[in-house]
């Protein structure tokens, strides 16, 4: 196999100017009155491992269906390298695609059900199974080569569906949860070797999933879908760390939201009063104006916990300790302030702690201006 193709410049998004592999302006699906997608404007670059995040029902398929050409879009431009998709049938464009129901063909063995597309395509049968074997080997299935899917566990199925669609070597592979089917050990392995296959093949992934934590393991980039729009597009470091919405803070991990209004605004710092916390203390914020209504969010590991209360710090309240979960790495509180709200806080234990703080313990907890993300909706 040839060298790894990895870009001088991976991350193309950044700079201004790149041209996108694939465009998607505008585009709509509308099936009768209901409105799968709607309006999406989306550019993926090439090489990137791009993933499609969102709850069920919420037009992941039909916008990839729409890409691989499966489904024609009510409006809007799709285009790929350079190519406008409108005419093109899904057997001429640069694609494949891994179905959600990945249908293998039951009466083949597993290599042939990988060789197959490539011997349609007229491949001499040598090369055909030559390439089916290394895509298998890729995937750790090349003892199974003879097998028939119903000789398969569901996992091992669905890595088969995997080398399939990879065997043709596209330029651009949409895999509609490819790692759906496998226990959770296994999907972690898994999406360590897709990076991997990624990597080494330089093709351009998207890739559908409703599981956020496969989501952030496995993407350069992640779009945030509900009801059929884009709600953010980001790298999963700013998905997490700056949210744009509620929902997508609250559907990428775990969150505390105080509702408020702007309350002062200072050069050096801006205050808001919430219904939760009373007044917080956090830097100012551009495009925000007096008493306009925002949320304040906070991941449960930026609260600090302790026994006595800490010196010099704003933001600081009193509570009890209501629920505690040990999760080895890390440990989980719930903790209940004096006027009823319960907030999620989480330690990581680094280190051995011989007297963690535990149930019904009076403590305090505080949380640094710099660690609350502002939201206006
Ligand atoms: N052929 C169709 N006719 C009518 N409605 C459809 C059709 N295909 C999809 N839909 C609807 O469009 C919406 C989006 O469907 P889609 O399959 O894209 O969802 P999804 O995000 O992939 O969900 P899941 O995670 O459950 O697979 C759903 O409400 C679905 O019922
Ligand atoms: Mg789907």
């Amino acid at each position: 196999m040839s060298q790894p193709a990895i870009a001088a410049d991976t991350k193309p998004w950044r700079r201004e100017g790149a041209t996108p592999f694939i465009s998607v302006r505008g585009v709509t699906k509308q099936f009768g009155d209901f409105t799968a997608v709607a309006d999406v404007d989306l550019e993926i670059y090439k090489s990137e491992l791009f993933c499609l995040l969102g709850e069920s029902g919420c037009g992941k398929s039909t916008l990839l269906r729409m890409l691989a050409g499966f489904e024609q879009a009510t409006s809007g431009t799709i285009t790929i390298d350079g190519e406008d998709m409108a005419r093109v049938p899904p057997d001429r464009r640069p694609t494949n695609m891994m179905f959600q129901s990945y249908a293998l063909f039951p009466h083949m063995t597993v290599e042939k059900n990988v060789a197959y597309g490539l011997l349609r395509e007229g491949l001499k049968k040598s090369v055909a199974y030559e390439r089916a074997a290394e895509m298998l080997r890729m995937v750790k299935l090349e003892k199974l080569a003879r097998r028939r899917p119903d000789q398969l566990s569901g996992g091992q199925r669905q890595r088969v569906a995997l080398a399939r669609a990879l065997v043709k070597r596209p330029k651009l592979l949409l895999l509609d949860e490819p790692l759906g089917a496998l226990d959770k050990k296994l999907r972690e392995e898994t999406q360590f070797e897709l990076i991997k296959i990624q990597e080494t093949l330089g093709v351009t992934f998207i890739v559908v999933t409703h599981d956020q934590d496969e989501a952030m393991t496995l993407a350069t980039r992640i779009g945030v879908m509900k009801d059929g729009k884009i709600e953010q597009i980001g790298e999963p470091r700013e998905i997490y760390e700056t949210p744009n919405s509620r929902f997508v803070a609250d559907f990428i991990g775990s969150v505390n939201l105080f509702e408020g209004k702007v309350d002062a605004v200072a050069p050096d710092m801006m205050r808001i009063e919430t219904y939760e916390l009373g007044p917080v203390l956090l830097p100012p914020q551009a495009g925000l104006t007096l008493g306009q209504q925002v949320w304040g969010a906070v991941r449960p590991e930026r609260f600090a916990i302790s026994r006595s209360k800490p010196e010099n710090t704003p933001n600081t309240w009193q509570g009890v300790v209501e629920e505690m979960g040990y999760i080895g790495h890390m440990s989980q509180y719930r903790i209940r302030l004096s006027n009823g709200v319960l907030i999620r806080a989480s330690q990581s234990n680094r280190l051995r702690d011989e007297d963690p703080i535990s149930w019904d313990e009076k403590v305090w907890i505080s949380v640094q201006p710099s660690a609350f993300r502002v939201l206006t909706r």
